[in-house]
């Protein structure tokens, strides 16, 4: 047998399709990973385009597997040396988080570990939860900082009931029994918990993730209030930028000393610290950043010490997170160049209307309000 073939690294990806799972299976085809994967619906082309173009990168195989279905998993796994386990049911709006999200999510994880056990290959299973397995519970206050040893209340989450409490719930009860499920199977398992993420994604449709990062330069009312309402139940806006997040699932499995569970996010801040960044580094939008009584420090910090103390390094900090995030929905069409841009635009008369229109059409950005000045005093 050729030594190539058997020296051959193999993965398993559990929720292909999705925003994180999918730049996953990319960085690890171009680390030369073999690759499984699983998605809900293997007949759909158009879900499942971007992974039919990674295959063109490498070894890349499409297994449909459902979370709630037993014995799905068994065939994806069955060979794998590490699987990451990304899928999770999501449903913000859910009236039954119980059945749509907190069952699904604990029979996931109860199936894909079974598969893991059965298949006498995998040596380390990473599981990704989520800050919002963490941070949640009825404490005030401010500057408290958490950590791997914290975990979100469930208790305090199932009878205050605030909105969108049943991921937390499904986040915090998946990760709970996959640590449950492991230490009575004996098998290695890391979880990796991260913060909001943003960034470029390969996805067809605009991760939901990202559009709640940007909210305040789109100024979609909605997901404002959603961002501080998340700030006000998770403590803090913390986020990451979606590549980092899978260097480290692909550092924590290679790395043979980690163990437990790793926070993953590049900053800590709050709604108005986040708009008082957005607004001075793209002038050209207008960002909120009157809040009124709202609070403009967070109640906690999460931190990242644990992850970069085994030697993981973040490659993107705030700037590169944002210009990147903005680059990407330009890309998608999505951004409209507007506000001040537009404001400033009514002051101007004539041709130079049509010239800064025509920039706009071809996704110039009016940020350089100098040029703006410059038109507007002749
Ligand atoms: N995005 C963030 O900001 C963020 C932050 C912290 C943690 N996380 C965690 O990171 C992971 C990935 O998140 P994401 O943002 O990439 O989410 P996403 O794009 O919504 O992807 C979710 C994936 O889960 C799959 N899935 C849902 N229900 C399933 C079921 N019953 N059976 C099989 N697969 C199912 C979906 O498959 P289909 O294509 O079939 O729907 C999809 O591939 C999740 O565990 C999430 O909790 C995300
Ligand atoms: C993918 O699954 C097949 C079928 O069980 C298995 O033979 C192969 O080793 C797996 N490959 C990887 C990369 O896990
Ligand atoms: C925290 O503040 C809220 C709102 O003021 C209050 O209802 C709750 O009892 C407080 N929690 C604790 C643990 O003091
Ligand atoms: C985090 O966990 C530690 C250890 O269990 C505990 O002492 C601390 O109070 C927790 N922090 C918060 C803010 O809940
Ligand atoms: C978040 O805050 C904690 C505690 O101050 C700090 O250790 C950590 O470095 C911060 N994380 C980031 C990425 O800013």
């Amino acid at each position: 047998m050729s030594t190539q073939l058997t020296e051959k690294k193999t993965a398993c990806v559990v929720g292909g399709t999705g925003y994180v799972a999918s730049l996953l299976i990319k960085l690890l085809l171009e680390k030369g990973y073999s690759v499984n994967t699983t998605v809900r619906d293997p007949d759909n082309q158009k879900k499942i385009s971007h992974l039919i173009s990674l295959q063109e990168l490498g070894e890349l195989k499409i297994f449909g597997a459902d979370l709630t279905d037993e014995g799905s998993f068994d065939v994806p796994i069955a060979g794998s040396d590490i699987v990451f386990h990304v899928a999770t049911p999501v449903n913000f709006v859910s009236e039954d988080p119980e059945n749509d999200m907190i069952k699904p999510a604990i029979q996931g994880v109860v199936n894909v570990l079974k598969a893991c056990a059965k298949s006498k290959t995998v040596k380390r299973v990473v599981l990704t939860s989520s800050a919002a397995a963490v941070t949640i519970n009825g404490q005030n206050g401010t500057g408290l900082v958490m950590d791997e040893k914290n975990w979100t209340d469930v208790e305090f989450l199932s009878s205050a009931k605030p909105p969108t409490w049943g991921y937390p719930a499904s986040k915090t009860l998946a990760e709970k029994h996959a640590w449950k499920f492991a230490e009575e199977n004996n098998i290695d398992l890391i979880t990796i918990i991260p913060s909001l993420m943003a960034g470029p994604s390969l996805t067809p449709d605009i991760p939901s993730s990202t559009g709640l990062a940007i909210c305040l330069i789109t100024g979609n009312e909605f997901l404002t209030n959603a961002l501080k309402g998340m700030q006000m139940l998770s403590g803090s806006i913390s986020i990451a930028h979606v590549e980092d997040v899978c260097r480290a699932h692909i550092f924590l499995a290679e790395k043979e000393s980690a163990s437990g569970r790793y926070i993953c996010c590049a900053e800590n801040t709050s709604v108005p610290e986040l708009a008082k960044f957005l607004h001075q580094r793209y002038p050209q939008y207008k960002v909120p950043t009157d809040f009124g009584d709202f609070p403009s420090k967070a109640k906690l910090v999460i931190s990242s010490e644990k992850l970069i103390s085994e030697g993981f390094s973040f490659k993107f900090g705030i700037e590169e997170i944002y210009d990147q995030t903005l680059e990407y929905f330009k890309s998608k069409g999505v951004l409209k160049l507007k506000n001040s841009g537009f404001h400033f635009l009514k002051f101007l008369s004539g041709n130079k209307i049509f010239l800064n229109i025509h920039l706009l059409q071809h996704g110039y950005c009016i940020s350089d309000l100098k040029v703006v000045k410059q038109f507007s005093l002749k």
